[in-house]
C-alpha cells in the first residue's frame, strides 16, 4: 500500500506534464529499467528502444545518438521512417521527404524527387489528419500507393501567373491545391509533373512541391512558393494498433493481451491498424502497462471539474457538493441555475417587499385605529353617547337639527382652523368662520377644554339651544364631538357685534334711536322668553352689548348662551373679570353667588346705558367716578345731569320723550336689590309700548315691511324663526303670546 501511494505521489506530476509536451522526466512511462526517450522525444510503452522493452518488433524505435552535433533521431522499426512524436492515443508522427520538381528558366530540368513511405503492418496513414499538397504556379502532383493491396492514383494541379494571384492561407488551386486522400493508405509515392516547364513563370516561381502534410501544420503562404525548397521533411499523422483482431478475441489470451491495465479499456481496430487500449474515464497513463492508468484527481485541477462548490476525488471520479445557485449536472459536475438562482433571488424580494408591506400595513392599520380609538374617545369624552340618547327619546325632527358633524368636515371649512378665519375669541374659546360643503357660511365656536364633570351641563345645554329657536337668538346648526374640544356650529351674522356698533364712531353714527330701541326691545323679548317661555328657565348669565350680535337689518342676535355654562363656575366668574365684562354683573349675585334671572335683568340694564349713553361699561380712561356706566349713570340721573352723558346724535325733540322712559327703566334694571328690578317680561313690554307709542301713528309705518313683520311676528305669532335655521319647526308659547 504504502508503495502503491508513493506512486501515485510520483505519477501525478508526470500525467500532467505528458498530457503537454513530455519532454524532460525522469519518470518513465516506459516498462521499468527502460529508456523512456529517445532525445526530447518520449517513447512510452508499447514503444520501447529495445526488444525486452517493447511491446513486440513493430513498436520497436531506433535511436541514432551516434552523430553527436546533432539531435538524436527516432526511427520506426529498423525502416527509415523517421519519427517526431509518439502518443498513447494510437497516433504517432513520421517525417515525410517533400517531392520537389525544378526547372531552369529556360525550361530544362534541373532537379527532382520522387519520394516514398511505406509503412509496416499496424500502421496506417490517417486520412482526415492529412493532406495531400501542391505548391507551384505550373505544377501538378500525383499521389500513388496501394490500399488494401490494390493501387490507387490521385492528384491535383495549382498553377498563377502572377504572384499577385495567391492567397494567404488560401490553398484552392492558385499555387497550392490540396486533397484528402483515402482511407486505409499503408504506401505513400508523391510524383510531380510541369506543363511549361516553368518558363512562363519563372521570374517568381521554378519549382513545384508535393507532399502528404498533417494538415494543422501546413498553411499556405506565397512565399513557400521558394522556401519550401529549404525545407527537407514535413510531419504526416500515422494511426497505429496492437494487432488485426477485435477486442473480444484479444481478450480471449490474457498473455498477449496488450491492454494491461485494471483500469484500461479496449477499442476495436479502425481497419489495418489493429485495437488500442485507454485508460477509463478518470484515469490517466499508460493503459498497457500494469498499474499504468491512475486515478485523476479531478479536484485539484479546475480544468477538469464543473464543480462549483466543494469538490471530493474519488477513484475514477469525484463528488461535487453544488453551491447556491448551482445544481448538479448529472454528471458530478455543476452548472448555473438560473431559474434557481432566479427563484432565489424573487424569493428573497418577495420576501422583503412582502415584510415591507406588512410592516407598512401595520404601521397605517395601527394608526388609523388609533385614530378611530382617539375620535370615539373625544366622542364618549363629550358626551356623544348620552347626547345620542337623549336624541332618541325626544322628537325624531331634534334628530335632523342637531347635526353632528364630522371633525374633518369643519376642518375643511374652517382650512384646518387657519388664523384668518378667526372671527372672535374670548374667554369660552375662539370663533372661526366656515364654509361647509353646500356653501353655508357657518361660525364655529372652539370651546375651551372642559372639565369631564360638565358634559351633562353640555349635552343639555345643546338640547336646550336646539330647542330655544328664536328670531333673536343666534341658531345652532350642530356640534362635533369627534375633537378633543367639543365644536358648535352657529349661523354667520354678519354685521358684527352690539358693542362694535356702539363703540366705533364710525359705526354709531348709523346706529339711529329707532335702531336703538328695537335692538333693546328685542333683546328684551329674547331674555323674556328665556326667562319664561322654555320648560325649563335658562339665565344667559353673560349679557353684554359683545354677545349680542347685528345683522344687516340690525335684527338682534343674542348669542353665547350657554356657552358660560360650558365652563366651570368659579372660572366663568373670573374670565368675565379678565375680559373686561365686570360692569355687567350683577352685584348682588356677585355677593350671594345666587344666580336669579334678575341677574340679566341688571346685566340688561347695562345695555341699555350702553345704547343711551354711548360709553362702555366700564371705562379706564375716565375720571374714577365715571369708570362705572351704571354707577355714574345713576349718579347723573340723581344730580339730573342725564342729558349731559347720552349719545349726542340720539337726542332730539321727538326722541327726548323716549330716552327718559328709558333712562327710567334703566335705572330700575339696575337696582341693587334683585327683587326690585322689574322682569325681563316686564321690561319687554314696556320697551315695546315705548316704541308703539313713538311712532305715534301705525300709517307712519307704511313700507316698512320688515319692521311690522319684526313687531307682529314676535307678538302675535309666538315665536318667528330666522329663515335660516327654522327648518319649519315651531316652538308653540303662550306666555309670549300674552303679554301682548
Ligand atoms: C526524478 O528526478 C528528480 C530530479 O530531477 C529526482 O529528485 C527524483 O528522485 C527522480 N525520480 C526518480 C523516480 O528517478
Ligand atoms: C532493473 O535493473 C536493476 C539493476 O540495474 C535490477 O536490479 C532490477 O531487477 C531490474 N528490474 C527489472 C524489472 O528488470
Ligand atoms: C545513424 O546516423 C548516421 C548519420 O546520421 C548514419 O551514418 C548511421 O548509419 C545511422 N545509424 C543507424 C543505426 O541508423
Ligand atoms: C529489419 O528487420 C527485419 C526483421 O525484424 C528483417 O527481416 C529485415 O531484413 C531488416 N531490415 C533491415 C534493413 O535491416
Ligand atoms: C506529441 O504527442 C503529444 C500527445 O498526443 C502531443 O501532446 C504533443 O503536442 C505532440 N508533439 C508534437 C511536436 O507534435
Ligand atoms: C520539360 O522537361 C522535360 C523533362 O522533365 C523535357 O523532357 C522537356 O523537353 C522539357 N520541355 C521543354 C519545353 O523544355
Ligand atoms: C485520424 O486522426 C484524427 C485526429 O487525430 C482522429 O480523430 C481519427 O480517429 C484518426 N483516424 C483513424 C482512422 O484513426
Ligand atoms: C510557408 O511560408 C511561411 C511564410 O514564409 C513560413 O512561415 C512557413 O514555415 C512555410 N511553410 C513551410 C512548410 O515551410
Ligand atoms: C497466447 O499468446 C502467447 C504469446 O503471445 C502464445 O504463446 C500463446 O500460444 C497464445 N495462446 C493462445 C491460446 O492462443
Ligand atoms: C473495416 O473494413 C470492413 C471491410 O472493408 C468494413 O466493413 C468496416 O466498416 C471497416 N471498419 C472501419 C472502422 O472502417
Ligand atoms: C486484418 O484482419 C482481417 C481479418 O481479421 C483481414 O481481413 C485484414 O486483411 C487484416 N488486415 C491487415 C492489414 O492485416
Amino acid at each position: 500500500m504504502a508503495n502503491n501511494k508513493f506512486m501515485i505521489l510520483v505519477l501525478l506530476p508526470i500525467f500532467f506534464i505528458s498530457k503537454s509536451v513530455v519532454s524532460v522526466s525522469n519518470f518513465t512511462l516506459a516498462k521499468p529499467n527502460c529508456t523512456d526517450h529517445c532525445g526530447k522525444i518520449p517513447i512510452p510503452y508499447p514503444f520501447g528502444l529495445t526488444d525486452e522493452c517493447s511491446l513486440n518488433e513493430y513498436f520497436l524505435v531506433t535511436c541514432n545518438e551516434t552523430s553527436r552535433s546533432h539531435r538524436p533521431k527516432a526511427y520506426l522499426m529498423n525502416l527509415s521512417i523517421q519519427i517526431s512524436n509518439i502518443s498513447l492515443d494510437g497516433q504517432i508522427r513520421v517525417l515525410q521527404y517533400i517531392a520537389h520538381d525544378c526547372y531552369a528558366p529556360n525550361g530544362a530540368f534541373v532537379s527532382g524527387n520522387n519520394p516514398s513511405i511505406s509503412l509496416p503492418d499496424h500502421y496506417i496513414v490517417n486520412n482526415t489528419a492529412n493532406k495531400f499538397t501542391i505548391v507551384g504556379c505550373d505544377t501538378y502532383g500525383h499521389v500513388y500507393g496501394t490500399r488494401r493491396d490494390r493501387n490507387y492514383i490521385t492528384g491535383c494541379t495549382a498553377t498563377c501567373d502572377t504572384k499577385d494571384d495567391l492567397l494567404e492561407g488560401s490553398c484552392t488551386g492558385l499555387g497550392c491545391c490540396q486533397m484528402t486522400i483515402p482511407k486505409e493508405i499503408s504506401f505513400v509515392k508523391v510524383k510531380l509533373g510541369s506543363f511549361d516547364n516553368y518558363t512562363y513563370v519563372n521570374d517568381f516561381n521554378n519549382c513545384g512541391y508535393g507532399f502528404v502534410v498533417e494538415e494543422s501544420v501546413f498553411s499556405f503562404s506565397p512565399e513557400n512558393l521558394t522556401n519550401l525548397r529549404d525545407v527537407k521533411k514535413l510531419p504526416m499523422v500515422v494511426d497505429w494498433g496492437i494487432k488485426n483482431e477485435s477486442c473480444l478475441e484479444a481478450q480471449k489470451n490474457a498473455s498477449s493481451y496488450a491492454c494491461k491495465s485494471g483500469n484500461s479499456e479496449c477499442s476495436d481496430p479502425s481497419n489495418g491498424s489493429g485495437y488500442r487500449c485507454f485508460c477509463k474515464k478518470g484515469y490517466e497513463g499508460n493503459p498497457y502497462l500494469p498499474d499504468g492508468c491512475q486515478d485523476i484527481d479531478e479536484c485539484k485541477n479546475p480544468s477538469l471539474n464543473k464543480c462549483k462548490g466543494h469538490c471530493e476525488n474519488k477513484e475514477g471520479s469525484y463528488r461535487c457538493s453544488c453551491r447556491i445557485g448551482y445544481r448538479g449536472d448529472g454528471n458530478h459536475g455543476c452548472v448555473r441555475d438560473i431559474l434557481l438562482a432566479l427563484k432565489l433571488v424573487a424569493g428573497f424580494a418577495i420576501g422583503i417587499i412582502a415584510l415591507i408591506f406588512v410592516a407598512c400595513w401595520t404601521y397605517f392599520e395601527l394608526r388609523r385605529r388609533k385614530l378611530i380609538k382617539m375620535k370615539q374617545t373625544f366622542f364618549l369624552q363629550n358626551g356623544g353617547l348620552l347626547l345620542q340618547e337623549k336624541l332618541k327619546k325626544r322628537d325624531r325632527s331634534l334628530l335632523e337639527m342637531v347635526k353632528i358633524f364630522t371633525s374633518s368636515e369643519l376642518k375643511k371649512a374652517t382650512n384646518n382652523f387657519h388664523e384668518s378665519m378667526i372671527i372672535g375669541k374670548g374667554g369660552y374659546g375662539t370663533v372661526y368662520k366656515g364654509v361647509l360643503q353646500d356653501n353655508k357660511i357657518v361660525a364655529i365656536k372652539k370651546s375651551k377644554e372642559i372639565d369631564p364633570s360638565q358634559i351633562e351641563q353640555f349635552i343639555n345645554e345643546l338640547i336646550i339651544l336646539t330647542q330655544v329657536r328664536h328670531r333673536n337668538i343666534v341658531c345652532l346648526l350642530g356640534c362635533c364631538l369627534e375633537t378633543q374640544v367639543p365644536l358648535l356650529v352657529y349661523e354667520f351674522i354678519g354685521n358684527g357685534t352690539l358693542y362694535e356698533n356702539i363703540h366705533n364712531k364710525d359705526k354709531s353714527r348709523f346706529l339711529s334711536w329707532e335702531k336703538r330701541l328695537k335692538i333693546a326691545a328685542e333683546t328684551a323679548g329674547v331674555l323674556s322668553y328665556l326667562h319664561s317661555a322654555a320648560s325649563t328657565p335658562i339665565i344667559h348669565r353673560d349679557i353684554k352689548s359683545a354677545n349680542i350680535l347685528l345683522d344687516a337689518l340690525f335684527t338682534a342676535k343674542v348669542s353665547d348662551f350657554g356657552a358660560s355654562r360650558l365652563v366651570p363656575m368659579d372660572r366663568a366668574q373670573l374670565s368675565t373679570m379678565v375680559q373686561g365684562t365686570l360692569g355687567y354683573l350683577d352685584p348682588e349675585y356677585m355677593q350671594t353667588s345666587q344666580l336669579t334671572e334678575k341677574s340679566d335683568v341688571y346685566s340688561f340694564g347695562v345695555v341699555l346705558l350702553e345704547l343711551l349713553t354711548g360709553r362702555k361699561a366700564l371705562s379706564y380712561d375716565k375720571p374714577e367716578e365715571e369708570i362705572n356706566l351704571a354707577n355714574f349713570f345713576l349718579y347723573t340721573l340723581r344730580k339730573d345731569r342725564l342729558f349731559e352723558i347720552l349719545e349726542e346724535n340720539i337726542v332730539c325733540d321727538e326722541t327726548r320723550e323716549q330716552i327718559i322712559e328709558v333712562s327710567k327703566l334703566a335705572k330700575k334694571c339696575l337696582n341693587v336689590r334683585g327683587d326690585d328690578r322689574p322682569t325681563m317680561k316686564e321690561v319687554a313690554m314696556e320697551l315695546d309700548t315705548l316704541r308703539l307709542g313713538g311712532r305715534n301713528s301705525w300709517a307712519k309705518v307704511e313700507g316698512d315691511q320688515e319692521e311690522i313683520e319684526s313687531l307682529f311676528g314676535e307678538g302675535l305669532n309666538s315665536i318667528s324663526f330666522s329663515d335660516d335655521c327654522s327648518d319649519g319647526i315651531t316652538v308653540q308659547d303662550d306666555s309670549i303670546r300674552s303679554y301682548y
